[in-house]
């Protein structure tokens, strides 16, 4: 219920209004997001690099609804890679296809794309498409498949909690594509995604089995410690390198567990966002863990 409740209120513009001026939740927002600039994300990435984590830079924005803020995005990322490339910075961008004008025109978008996915090319930055609602799941698929003949340097998101999940993955792996494995965050309908947490998982252990066994080099975004754990003993038994895979976490979430694996010994990676754009990311992360409401409110409270 208060998933859904919370899912809900992350597309309302009025709360986002609210909720981004009110000192108590950026505080908050920052547990999750590392800052609003390119200097305080890169001073995170250079902080996880010390504990041998990589990054994945993601500038936060979603669902514009005008082609220059679509624009802007670009211009941004545009800019963000030069900056990567010229301090040796990172090596890798995650981006959402509504930033970059999805819901205004396909085309453009993915103009706006490849204009992206070619100045990483050329400076040797990885591009990663999350993944939105499954409104956008075949739009995302098809500007996926369609640059990924050009560029090799671009990656996509699958969402085990989606029912067409395994058939999609099946198709990507024959093309050779590196996906990252989601459970997925947004409120989707019984038709296209399992609503039962248990079958999500479920759905998970066997995509996972299927890309660490076929895959080019998965990425295993989870923090769920019985999942890891399973991967783990799944590539030791079928002797898979650990350095054909990678485990992703979220900046904020499970930093214990995203140190331990990296001193065992496997590549690990943080999703590290940062922007002004914020608010629905968090309620993202808040919906995940009812556990981040109550300390939420305790801190209002005790403001
Ligand atoms: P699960 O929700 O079962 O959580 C397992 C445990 O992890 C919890 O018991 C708790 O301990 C901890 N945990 C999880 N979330 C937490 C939180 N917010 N705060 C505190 N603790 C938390 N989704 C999507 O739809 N499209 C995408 O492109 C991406 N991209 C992406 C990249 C990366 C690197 C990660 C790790 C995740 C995503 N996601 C995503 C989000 C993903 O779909 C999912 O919503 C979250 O990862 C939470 O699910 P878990 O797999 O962690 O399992």
């Amino acid at each position: 219920m208060l998933r859904k409740l919370l899912l809900y209120l992350s597309n309302q513009a009025w709360l986002r209004h609210f909720i981004s001026r009110y000192p108590a939740f950026r505080n908050i927002a920052w547990r999750f997001v590392a800052g609003e600039t390119i200097e305080s994300a890169f001073g995170v990435v250079q902080s996880l690099r010390k504990q041998g984590i990589e990054s994945a830079l993601d500038y936060l924005g979603e669902n514009v609804t005008d082609l220059s803020s679509a624009r802007e995005s670009t211009d941004f990322y545009l800019s963000l890679l030069d900056r990567m490339y010229s301090s040796g910075i990172g090596n890798y961008v995650s981006l959402k296809l509504t930033q970059l004008g999805l819901d205004i025109d396909e085309e453009i978008c993915k103009r706006h794309l490849e204009e992206i996915v070619s100045k990483a090319e050329g400076y040797d930055i990885f591009v990663r498409i999350d993944m939105e609602s499954s409104a956008y799941t075949q739009k995302t698929l098809d500007i996926f498949k369609d640059l990924y003949h050009r560029h090799k340097n671009l990656g996509v998101v699958i969402q085990s909690y989606l029912r067409r999940s395994y058939d999609d993955v099946q198709e990507l792996v024959r093309m050779g594509a590196r996906i990252r494995l989601c459970k997925g965050a947004y409120l989707e309908p019984p038709e296209v995604a399992y609503q039962d947490k248990k079958d999500v998982d479920r759905n998970y252990i066997i995509l996972m089995e299927y890309l660490l066994t076929n895959g080019n080099y998965p990425a295993i975004a989870t923090h769920d410690e019985r999942i890891i754990n399973h991967a783990k003993n799944f590539v030791q038994k079928n002797s898979i390198p650990v350095d054909n895979f990678e485990f992703q976490m979220l900046y904020g979430v499970r930093r214990d567990l995203q140190r331990t694996l990296a001193a065992e010994g496997y590549r690990v990676r943080c999703y590290v966002p940062f922007g002004k754009e914020w608010y629905p990311y968090f309620m993202r992360r808040l919906a995940e863990r009812p556990a981040n409401v109550e300390f939420i409110v305790r801190s209002i409270i005790r403001e």
